[in-house]
């Protein structure tokens, strides 16, 4: 596995701009969905994580604290199309649990697309309820417990 640097990153930064353009890319564009003011205003509520390669961000995700205590959503889960498969996902969503549990929260929650079920499922997520629709696409609530 070449070596990867996970880490936190700062709303505006170089690196968060890198990571908010393969959000855009990845989750937003095939959708035709684009990022609102009103999205942009909430992203200093949010814990930024990428995962970089060569100083480059090759995925990223999002951490919002839920309004439930010692919950955390996680969203904006997106890993360069051309690199996707190699593990760097697994990867990252391991370092977002340590990241999380040190904040003090102990329980990831999401509303997952159901196309990427099996890779949360292989984290250790586990399925909450029934497959719904949102932003016109099938997802489904996925949460896991953190524990040392
Ligand atoms: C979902 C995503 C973040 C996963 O990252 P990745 O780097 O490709 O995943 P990894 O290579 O670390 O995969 C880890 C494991 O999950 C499996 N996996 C990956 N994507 C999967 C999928 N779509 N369905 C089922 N299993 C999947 C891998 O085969 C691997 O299995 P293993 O443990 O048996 O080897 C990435 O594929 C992506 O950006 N997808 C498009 C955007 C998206 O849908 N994001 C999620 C929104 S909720």
């Amino acid at each position: 596995m070449k070596s990867l640097i996970c880490c936190d990153v700062r709303p505006q930064s170089t690196r968060y701009m890198e990571a908010l353009a393969l959000r855009n890319q990845i989750l937003r564009e095939p959708l035709g969905l684009v990022f609102t003011p009103e999205e942009a205003a909430d992203e200093p509520l949010s814990f930024h994580l990428v995962a970089m390669r060569n100083d480059c961000v090759i995925g990223c995700l999002v951490l919002t604290p839920a309004l439930e205590e010692g919950v955390v959503r996680l969203r904006q889960f997106a890993v360069r199309p051309e690199l996707q498969g190699e593990g760097i996902g697994r990867q990252l969503g391991v370092y977002a649990e340590q990241f999380s549990f040190d904040k003090g929260f102990t329980r990831i929650m999401m509303f997952a697309r159901a196309s990427v079920m099996g890779f949360y499922l292989r984290l250790g997520y586990a399925q909450e309820g029934e497959v719904f629709e949102e932003i016109g696409i099938p997802h489904v609530v996925m949460a896991k417990t953190l524990s040392r």
